[in-house]
């Protein structure tokens, strides 16, 4: 069991009645705060105009950075930390999906460089340790980013969608009211929640350490919790126990607490922001298509019993089997779930990617050295992976 450190700074108000406290701490930052949302969701269903009152009775100034894209640009979050300069904002307040806070946290850094940009932030691999404040409304349960101190942003100029991390980039404070996600469509709810499944197991769960079972046990809490609710959520937009569970779950994947000192590997989220990056596509949904083909080439006799684990933790596949049997059926299991309860198209070709990029896109996500994880994979490996996708 190796050493480690937990510290999450991250105030949340999570539940149906908790935006009353929103006045009080966005003033415990300051007056002046920059409104940063989406594409137009949150004023379809009622929180834009929730916000406007809330800052109306506490005498807030509130400014707007709106149109963040999903898979948000560097251009966009550098538009809003102009603005931050410009109007001495105190506060950053995003409310939406892991676009939405992610370019809230990029607007966050970069107002505190001269030149507003982002990008060298984002490239240069900085970790940052100083930006404004920023408070996230969360509507799409997902990325984590409501609780952790990353942001992921595309430069579409390079194909390049790259995280920045940093302590100051943790969010102050979140609310999460399941409520706000009854809107989403069924094919975000699905994408949103494979993310959080598979934050789990890229991350931690198969570069574990299998002696630590308490750990083993929350990670594949998180990852049955995504098995079991999903579907309710899919069938029943509205189903508040489905939409919580769910709300938490993402939180849970990503807010170090299922760190635990395990080794971190990330294989098929690197896989995927090459994809997002040139071909902008969901980023749940290019996790869905990889997950399965990494398990499938990482599979070996060494892996096998860690990949058979997952699957009777968390698909209920039975004991007894061998290891490379029970594995086999593990990786159909995870495949079945994402095509068929999911009902994610399974293939890139799908989504119109051919192998043209694979090399490059393979010799990015590496960056110079192997993805560490149960197995190390270099850019050739990449390149298979990206192939068994087609
Ligand atoms: O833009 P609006 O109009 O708000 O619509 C959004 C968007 O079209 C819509 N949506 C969100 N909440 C809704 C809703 N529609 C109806 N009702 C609601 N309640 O859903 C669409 C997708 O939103 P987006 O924010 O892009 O989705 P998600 O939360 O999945 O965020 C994805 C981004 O986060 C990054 C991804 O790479 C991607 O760029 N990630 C961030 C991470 C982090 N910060 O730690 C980690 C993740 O691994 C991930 O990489
Ligand atoms: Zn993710």
């Amino acid at each position: 069991m190796n050493d480690f450190i937990f510290h999450n700074p991250d105030k949340v108000y999570f539940g149906k009645n908790q935006l009353c406290h929103l006045g009080e701490e966005l003033l415990k930052f300051g007056k002046r705060v920059l409104l940063v949302y989406g594409g137009g969701s949150i004023k379809k269903y009622g929180l834009y105009d929730e916000i406007i009152k809330i800052a109306k009775d506490n005498d807030i100034e509130l400014f707007e950075l709106s149109g963040v894209e999903p898979n948000p640009r560097h251009t966009t979050a550098n538009k809003g930390a102009r603005i931050c300069k410009e109007h001495n904002i105190d506060v950053i307040l995003a409310a939406g999906g892991g676009s939405t806070i992610d370019c809230a946290k990029g607007v966050a850094a970069a107002t505190l460089r001269d030149d507003c940009d982002v990008w060298p932030l984002v490239s240069g691999g900085v970790w940052v340790t100083e930006a404004l404040p920023v408070i996230a409304i969360l509507t799409n349960a997902a990325t984590g980013s409501e609780m952790d101190g990353w942001s992921v942003i595309s430069n579409m100029d390079t194909n390049e969608k790259i995280g920045m991390g940093g302590s100051a980039l943790i969010p102050k404070v979140a609310f999460e009211n399941p409520e706000y996600s009854y809107t989403l469509p069924r094919y975000q709810t699905a994408c949103g929640a494979f993310d959080i499944f598979n934050h789990v197991i890229d991350n931690y769960y198969l570069a574990g350490d299998a002696t630590f079972d308490l750990l083993l046990d929350m990670q594949e809490a998180v990852m049955r919790c995504v098995v079991k609710w999903t579907p309710v959520a899919m069938a029943e937009p509205e189903n508040y126990e489905a939409r919580a569970n769910l709300m938490w779950a993402s939180s849970m994947a990503l807010n170090t607490i299922l760190d635990g000192g395990t080794v971190h590997g990330c294989a098929c989220h690197a896989m995927e922001h090459e994809l997002s990056a040139y071909y902008d596509i969901t980023h749940g949904h290019g996790l869905a298509i990889v997950t399965p083909r990494w398990l499938k080439y990482i599979l070996s006799e060494e892996t096998a019993p860690a990949i058979y684990r997952f699957g009777t933790k968390v698909f209920g596949i039975e004991e007894g089997l061998s290891p490379m049997e029970g594995a086999n059926k593990a990786i159909d299991a995870l495949y079945d779930f994402c095509e068929n309860t999911l009902e994610l198209k399974m293939h890139l070709s799908d989504l119109n990617i051919d192998e043209t990029h694979f090399e490059a896109m393979a010799n990015h996500a590496c960056g110079g050295g192997p993805i560490s994880g149960l197995k190390e994979l270099f850019p050739a490996d990449l390149v298979e992976i990206y192939k068994m996708c087609l």
